[in-house]
């Protein structure tokens, strides 16, 4: 069965919506494989973002990711990768679809409540730098 990873980002976190971004999932047929709060340090984030590393925002979106907690989850299910990207809706939540998670939680696109793997290949990545594989049900 196909895994994706998925961050609640701090700005979801501090506005107690994790329930709610979680039930989604959950509502899409999703399946939660294994969830944690946690904090990254500077050093996490900067490697988890390592490939946009030359982008002109890259200091920013660090900044951000080690404002506050996160809850990373893998998510399980038939094409889990793009289901969570269309539950997600566009990066910037001014373009994101009604009714999706950036358009009803997210504020700008600094602080845009989630980020979801990209691609099946990096989904595995980003499952393997947060969790150990006996975390994962
Ligand atoms: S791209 O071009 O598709 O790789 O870019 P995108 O996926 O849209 O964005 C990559 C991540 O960078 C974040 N981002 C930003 N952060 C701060 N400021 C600005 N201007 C900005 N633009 C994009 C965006 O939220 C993506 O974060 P993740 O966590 O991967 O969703």
């Amino acid at each position: 069965m196909e895994q994706t990873l998925s961050i609640i980002k701090p700005d979801a976190v501090a506005k107690n919506v994790v329930g709610q971004i979680l039930a989604r999932f959950e509502a899409a047929g999703l399946r939660i494989a294994a969830t944690k709060k946690t904090r990254l340090s500077r050093v996490d984030a900067e490697a988890f973002y390592a490939i946009h590393a030359e982008r002109p925002f890259f200091k920013d979106l660090v900044d951000f990711m080690i404002s506050g907690p996160v809850v990373v989850t893998v998510l399980e299910g038939e094409d889990a990768m793009a289901k969570n990207r269309e539950l997600m809706g566009a990066t910037n939540p001014a373009e994101a679809e009604p009714g999706t998670i950036r358009a009803d939680f997210a504020d700008s696109i600094d602080a845009n409540a989630v980020h979801g793997s990209d691609s099946v290949e990096n989904a595995k990545i980003e499952i393997n730098f947060f969790f150990a594989q006996r975390e994962i049900h």
